[in-house]
């Protein structure tokens, strides 16, 4: 006997060792060392407590080996207020106001790493000082339709640009030892029936479109958790979904992490042990809506597992998967012993959140060069947007911050202005500010009709050189918000009526869109100037006033296709959202016959092609006209540039030179952008995609040269057949522009 322990230990050196030796504890001990240490001193009733919740935000850790309790928290823009022990209602704590950092949509739009970079350490550190081992964010979910509620929280249409700039925000989270949990995996692209849709979706699209971002989150950013969506993929929920969790994540992507499921998510035990879920939060059994003081028992990965155990129908193996990997992310962040401090609203989070939104927001038209402000000018403020707070409201990601620096009052103290501002309401949208109890102490209450707000708004349009309306969305329900989408795409609230009846008395009409996604502008050819201006966080009115009065020169560019009107969106015009219900309504299929042409990739194809999919796919609509009011990756600067290529290289992969000069006379910034596609398009791939871009800072007059690369793997497509990534050489076509929409391109032979 004696003979085969030793003959074991050396096929695994950790189950044998004495228990005295706490190697667990032993921060100088390889981590896989220190988890098998932890997991063979822990009890089945330790495990099994360790794997589910104990309160809306906390799981517990393991108290009699000194392991604490794993609290998270919402994310993704910056730390949730506390709430309850096991209500939603917010605790009432006076030390968790947070800053709140612009929504991801506009980090995505910056298109600048580094701002995902200062965006994760900022967090990271508010988080420490919050005690939150892991934050619910960020989200990487794809913008496939401008109705989804939720997109303000995501990183656009573009997988590439997602991908580039989820990786940082991950890493600069977890350098402060605070765990990313990126959400939500996978295909969770629209909120209206989030539990019940099933996606029905290509291979190709999966693994084109749908997939990259949290690839890239997990495997170059090393994502410590990742949160299961709440739809269906094949019939089975995300939260435990053989393909998604076990064999593209943990296999194949060779994911170490924890798999979180989203607050509800979990349906199933058997499911839950077997497909992959490793920590479960959230779930409504009938305990929890009962309020049974017991309630967390009876979570699936809670007693009936254990149950299951000690009747023989599992063995431990699955458990103690489940549980190695929860002590990872414990021994990654609450016993990481080498994290810095936490700091919240400090001086720095401020500065970042107020650089990340003025990088972010696009200027979207500026004719007659009606922006900035001129100095002197009679100004005229007109919208609710304007002194409505946008970091309460919007679901999870609501936030208690210590200041929300409002439009108006942003403008009204911009440094060194001399115009004068006047203000009218204009519209009313949703005069309620609160969520889950915290709540906006400034009133907007307003009980004048909405024909008065407009002849208010009109009659001091008249006298006033400038007229800046802050319109768009405002994160109440069906208006970008969690749990709905949005019921249309035009602007909510009368907006258009308004903006008409501006546009006929004063030329000078500046439109600054609040919102997460794009939105129709009918009116957008009686208006010079338009801005679009996010959901920016507790800096949102300074970083507007930047822009708008100069002080920053813009140089945002859209990470989404601005479609026209619904129908010219893939997913509308084929007819394929919200999806169809099946008998007994208890699921909503979707298919998403798009396929890989999402967003711009939808936007390139022929007319011809699109008509042809139409028809297959007996859409209502049958012609097919429209170009994007404004294309991906597009937005203007307060100076002109020159973009020249000087070169490029094909071989394994594309590499191009391009120089940039600021033809203009103040310094700006350019992002030049590579996309790749077929040298004659044959509609079996995009005409072109996004492999690489950078962003330059110049000087008036100044010019820098660069390089942008994109390798041979990103040029790849998914072969369904074979089921893997595989490159096709030939002769392909490479774009560079300063959006989407560009004809500067050449040939290039790829081997
Ligand atoms: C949301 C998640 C969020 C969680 C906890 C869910 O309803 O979908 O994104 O992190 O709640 O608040």
């Amino acid at each position: 006997m004696r003979g085969l322990l030793l003959t074991l230990s050396l096929f695994n050196p950790f189950t044998f060792l004495p228990l005295t030796a706490q190697v667990y504890l032993d921060e100088s001990q390889p981590l896989e060392q220190r988890v098998e240490d932890a997991l063979r001193r822990m009890t089945l009733d330790e495990k099994i407590a360790i794997i589910h919740a104990q309160s809306k935000f906390s799981a517990p850790g393991v108290k009699r080996l000194g392991i604490p309790d794993m609290w998270t928290d919402d994310g993704p823009h910056g730390v949730r207020p506390d709430v309850l022990w096991d209500e939603w209602e917010q605790a009432g704590q006076t030390n968790d106001s947070c800053v709140a950092f612009p929504a991801l949509t506009c980090l995505a739009a910056t298109w600048n790493p580094q701002m995902a970079r200062i965006y994760g350490e900022s967090l990271g550190e508010e988080a420490l000082y919050r005690g939150k081992a892991m934050i619910l964010g960020p989200g990487v979910n794809i913008n496939r339709t401008p109705l989804n509620g939720r997109n303000f929280e995501y990183m656009g249409e573009d997988p590439w640009l997602a991908s580039r700039m989820v990786v940082p925000y991950v890493q600069g989270l977890q350098s402060k030892g605070v765990a990313a949990c990126v959400k939500h995996y996978a295909l969770n692209n629209d909120e209206e029936y989030r539990h019940q849709v099933n996606v029905i979706v290509s291979d190709r699209a999966l693994r084109e479109i749908y997939l990259p971002a949290f690839e890239a989150a997990v495997k170059e950013g090393g994502a410590w958790a990742i949160m299961g969506a709440y739809n269906l993929y094949k019939n089975q929920h995300n939260c435990h979904n053989e393909i998604l969790l076990n064999r593209i994540l943990k296999q194949e992507w060779g994911f170490d992490g924890v798999v979180v499921s989203d607050w509800g998510g979990a349906h199933n035990t058997d499911e839950a042990v077997r497909n992959g879920l490793d920590l479960e939060f959230g779930t409504w059994t009938d305990g929890l809506t009962m309020g049974a003081t017991n309630a967390y028992d009876n979570y699936y990965l809670a007693l009936p597992y254990k149950k299951a155990i000690q009747e023989g129908r599992y063995t431990t193996k699955e458990l103690d998967e489940k549980v190695r990997r929860v002590l990872r992310l414990h021994f990654r962040t609450t016993m990481n012993r080498q994290r810095p401090y936490g700091f919240l609203c400090s001086e720095a989070h401020y500065d970042a959140a107020r650089k990340i939104a003025g990088e972010g927001i696009v200027l979207l038209k500026n004719e007659q060069h009606v922006l900035p402000i001129q100095q002197n000018a009679k100004v005229l403020v007109v919208g609710e947007n304007a002194i409505k707070m946008m970091t309460v409201g919007g679901g999870s990601s609501s936030l208690k911050v210590q200041h929300e620096v409002l439009p108006l009052d942003g403008l009204q103290s911009a440094p060194n202005s001399q115009f004068t501002i006047d203000y009218a309401r204009g519209y009313v949208g949703d005069t309620v500010q609160s969520y889950n109890g915290v709540t906006v102490g400034r009133s907007i209450a307003e009980s004048r009709t909405p024909a008065e707000l407009r002849a208010e708004a009109v009659e001091k349009a008249k006298q006033a050189d400038v007229v800046i309306v802050f319109g768009g969305l405002n994160k109440s329900d069906f208006q970008d918000c969690e749990g709905h989408d949005r019921r249309q795409y035009e602007l909510p609230y009368e907006q258009n009526e308004l903006v008409e009846a501006l546009a006929k008395v004063n030329k000078n009409i500046v439109f600054v869109n609040i919102s997460g996604n794009a939105v129709a502008m009918p009116w957008i050819d009686k208006v010079p100037a338009v801005v679009q201006g996010w959901f920016l966080g507790s800096e949102a009115g300074n970083a507007l006033a930047d822009v708008l009065t100069g002080r920053v020169n813009p140089s945002g560019k859209l990470p989404f296709t601005w479609f026209r009107q619904l129908s010219d969106v893939g997913a509308h015009s084929l007819n394929t959202y919200p999806g169809t219900w099946r008998e007994g309504h208890d699921v909503i299929d979707e298919e998403y016959k798009e396929d890989i042409f999402v967003g711009y990739r939808w936007a390139d194809l022929s007319a011809k092609r699109k008509k042809e999919m139409l028809t297959a796919h007996r859409s209502p609509l049958t012609a097919y006209r429209s170009t994007p009011l404004f294309p991906f990756g597009y937005g203007l600067s307060y100076t002109t540039f020159d973009v020249t290529v000087n070169g490029h290289e094909g071989g394994a992969d594309v590499s191009v030179t391009v120089t940039v000069k600021n033809t203009g006379k103040v310094a700006g910034a350019e992002t030049v952008q590579l996309y790749v596609g077929p040298n004659k398009p044959d509609n079996s791939r995009p005409v072109k995609e996004l492999k690489a871009f950078q962003k330059v800072w110049l000087e008036p007059g100044e010019s820098k040269t660069i390089t942008l690369t994109a390798s041979r793997q990103s040029l790849s497509v998914w072969d369904e057949a074979a089921g893997q990534w595989t490159f096709i050489p030939g002769t392909y076509r490479a774009y560079i522009g300063t959006s989407s929409n560009t004809n500067s391109s050449f040939k290039l032979n790829l081997l």
